[in-house]
């Protein structure tokens, strides 16, 4: 008898099953018969339960919460800088998804390697979805997407043996003289993280904001975690992979559980719109912090996560970032990462997840915001989007029913630009500096971890590759380059 708390099992297509052990066979003994739906239905649905996984951040955490604006950027009202409406009014709640990911290993892989930490937020507003697509370094390897790529080979494990190979991660860095500002934060304790709780976010690309009247700013993302900031050595990652590969997924869940929601403030940094002659970067340069001094964290909201998730697959395989999912208000800047990125999410999420990927149910934006598109087929064609009155009508314009365009008075920012069309690295590109001041920013505990983390790899990498780092780092600093030598046993020139 079926009862509410134990319901019948039945197929998809609804019918009951009435035999869930034995499959159809001629006598007890077989020879098993084809024609048994229920076990081809079964089965065949089993051959298919994984997606491909995601070529980076295939491991990751996802959960639930809202984040609540304070009403001002600073001391200004948030009008001032942006007209997006999640920020406008005090107190504000907007309902966000957020997923935390390591990067280069696959979807069980040790949470606990030193690598960036994805910080993915998907905020689901009233005008449609606005994604945040970060990490957990303010900066990163490389500043043109055409990069990503070889980055990452390189990075990933090699092509035939399938190990990650210091020779190969150092054989590509040593050449990539930009990656030094990322390298001195992954190799020092902040890249591995104690926990997805006690680490921060960037959203390390430069984005735009415009206000009411049409005037843009520079803007940069940061998430500031109120349980503080922890990192692991690598002493204490081993041990904690020893057995559990999954330690920051269950802390995040068990701590939710627990009701001790964790929270992060967001703050922005703001520039004007221009290219800024004065600085020593260019503030489009995403290998490059801008100076707190001289562009303060200003204070946006409070980010807390207050639900898991129901299920893995779902909510976690099937969800879909990306940076080009802004809102009003919220806009692209000439960063040459973000543009690459921007075509990057969607065109892997096609083929990951499918062409419909938008419709699924944590991905589509929240109940109140109506999708209408003419838009329609496709594998998994999940329901039709709101197309008026007349179904007929799935194309704009039409005289006869259908879709019109949006309120006409809708002020769109436009940047003017000129120029050759070139294939040119950025002239301020000060590969050094920046990886110098983080050095010696470093508590004496953070620098000696730094320099141990890197011997210790950088002593598997053929000695050609091993002089050129130290080369680098003596640029970025001379007792950096000194003592990764020393370390290597390498004479300083
Ligand atoms: C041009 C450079 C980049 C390209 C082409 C790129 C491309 C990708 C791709 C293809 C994915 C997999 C998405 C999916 O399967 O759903 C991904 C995931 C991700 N990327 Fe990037 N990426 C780039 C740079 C960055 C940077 C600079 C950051 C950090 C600021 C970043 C943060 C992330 C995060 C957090 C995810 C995981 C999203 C999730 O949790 O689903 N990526 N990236």
């Amino acid at each position: 008898m079926s009862s509410p708390d134990k319901p019948t099992l039945t197929t998809r297509q609804g019918h009951p099953v009435h035999n869930n052990q034995q499959q159809r066979t001629v006598g007890s003994r077989g020879p098993a018969t084809l024609e048994n739906y229920h076990f081809l239905e079964k089965i065949s649905h089993f051959d298919r339960e994984r997606i491909p996984e995601r070529v980076v951040h295939a491991r990751g955490f996802v959960a639930h919460g809202e984040f609540e604006a304070y009403g001002t950027i600073g001391d200004e009202p948030a009008s001032t800088y942006t007209r997006a409406k999640l920020f406008q009014t005090k107190g504000k709640k907007t309902p966000v998804t957020i997923r935390f990911s390591t990067v280069i290993g696959g979807r069980d892989s040790s949470e606990a390697a030193r690598d960036p930490r994805g910080f993915a937020v998907k905020f689901r507003t009233e005008d449609g979805n606005w994604d945040m697509v970060g990490n957990n370094l303010q900066v990163f390897f490389i500043r043109d997407a055409i990069k990503f790529p070889d980055v990452i080979h390189s990075l990933k494990p090699d092509p035939v043996t399938f190990r990650q190979e210091p020779n190969r991660i150092f054989d590509f860095m040593s050449n990539t003289p930009e990656s030094m500002h990322m390298l001195t934060w992954l190799f020092s304790p902040y890249g591995i993280p104690k926990n997805y709780r006690t680490m921060r976010g960037s959203g390390v690309n430069t984005y735009r904001f415009v206000n009411d009247r049409g005037e843009g700013v520079l803007v940069k993302f940061h998430w500031l975690s109120q349980q503080g900031e922890e990192g692991l050595t690598e002493a204490q990652a081993a041990e904690i992979q020893a057995t559990d590969l999954g330690h920051a997924s269950r802390d995040l869940y068990e701590a939710i559980e627990r009701g001790e929601y964790p929270q992060w403030e967001l703050n922005v940094q703001i520039m004007s719109d221009d290219e800024h002659p004065e600085l020593d970067f260019d503030p489009l340069d995403d290998t490059k912090i801008w100076p707190r001094e001289q562009f303060p964290y200003l204070p946006v909201g409070m980010m807390t996560l207050n639900r898991n998730i129901s299920d893995h697959h779902n909510e976690n395989e099937q969800i879909a970032f990306g940076t080009g999912v802004l809102v009003d208000g919220i806009d692209f800047s000439d960063d040459k990462m973000l543009v690459g990125r921007t075509f990057s999410y969607s065109d892997t999420q096609r083929y990951r997840v499918g062409p419909n990927y938008l419709q699924l149910p944590i991905n589509r934006p929240r109940e109140d915001v109506l999708v209408s598109t003419n838009q329609g087929g496709g594998q998994m064609s999940y329901g039709v989007d709101n197309r008026g009155a007349n179904p007929h009508v799935n194309y704009e314009p039409s005289s006869i029913a259908g879709l019109r365009e949006a309120d006409e008075s809708y002020r769109e920012y436009r940047p003017f630009v000129s120029g050759h069309i070139v294939k040119a690295p950025i002239e301020r590109q000060n590969n050094y500096a920046q990886a110098g001041e983080t050095f010696r920013s470093f508590t004496d505990f953070e620098r000696d971890d730094l320099i141990t983390n890197l011997v210790n790899n950088l002593s598997q990498c053929d000695k050609h590759i091993q002089e050129k780092m130290v080369h680098h780092f003596t640029q970025c600093d001379e007792e950096y380059g000194r003592r990764v030598a020393e370390g290597l046993g390498l004479a300083v020139s």
